[in-house]
């Protein structure tokens, strides 16, 4: 199993400055071209939230029209920038997407249960699970009792160094901690939010943030941070699945750099 997770494609419509300065659609079609022609095609695809930026119908409408390109399924988590009735209604070919409450499901079928999870509070930076989705993600986990467990989310649970990121914080992330405690199946949970690759051990678990298809947040730690973006390289996660060595993380360019040299050129 081989699942590629791209994050915060941020798609604005042509028609102001940032639109300009970002060209996020252009970077997200990228994307998809990459993904549908690359030597490590991936089985499926996880967005993880922030999907276009204003929350605004004509941006969810060009959204779907290029992750519509996509030539493998994909899935569609919600962010902070996103607007959850509109996500439902526009990207209506996504049955799976729940017709009410929390953007929140799981996809079988794999030897993986994927949990998505919806943090998305309504206009607010800051994200929320609420006690409901926390108890349908509890039985979710109780009852899996044979595979490890993925759970993809937008805002990470643990604070990155990157203070003005960190602000706009997952507000029950004590309470998430608490039920991910409780189970040992857990592999993995896989989040947005940052426009930067990081990890960290949290609650026993390896738990990663993916950088964005477009633009990066600058990397300023501590008392030096100040919140800016980078015109660093456009990326995205390649999680690598084998029942010999589990679940392996990759990090990928969505840009083909030349190939150096290979084997077959000689021994340099
Ligand atoms: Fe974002
Ligand atoms: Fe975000």
């Amino acid at each position: 199993m081989l699942i590629a997770q791209l994050s915060d494609c941020h798609v604005m419509v042509d028609g102001d400055e940032a639109a300009e300065l970002y060209r996020t659609a252009d970077r997200l079609n990228d994307a998809v071209t990459h993904l549908n022609t690359c030597v490590n095609r991936p089985d499926l695809v996880f967005l993880t939230g922030d999907l276009v930026n204003y929350a605004q119908r004509e941006e969810y409408v060009l959204f779907n029209e290029i992750i519509s390109k996509l030539e493998m399924p994909s899935y569609l988590l919600a962010g902070n920038h996103d607007d959850c009735d509109l996500m439902r209604e526009v990207c209506n070919t996504h049955t799976y997407l729940p017709k009410s409450g929390p953007l929140a499901y799981v996809v079988d079928g794999w030897p993986m249960k994927l949990i998505a999870l919806d943090t998305n509070l309504h206009g607010k930076p800051q994200g929320e699970l609420g006690s409901d989705q926390l108890n349908w993600l509890e039985k979710e986990l109780a009852k899996e009792t044979k595979r490890k467990v993925i759970l993809f989310m937008h805002h990470p649970p643990f604070n990155t160094g990157l203070t003005t990121m960190d602000e706009m914080e997952l507000i029950d992330a004590a309470a998430f901690g608490d039920v991910v405690s409780r189970y040992d199946n857990i592999d993995r949970i896989l989040c947005g939010h940052l426009h930067r690759s990081i990890q960290t051990n949290y609650k026993g678990i390896l738990t990663q943030t993916c950088p964005s298809t477009s633009h990066q947040v600058h990397l300023l730690l501590g008392e030096a941070n100040e919140l800016g973006t980078v015109r660093e390289p456009p990326e995205y996660l390649l999680h690598y699945w084998t029942e010999e060595d589990g679940l392996v993380t990759h990090s990928d360019y969505v840009k083909q750099y030349p190939v150096i040299w290979t084997l077959k050129d000689g021994v340099q």
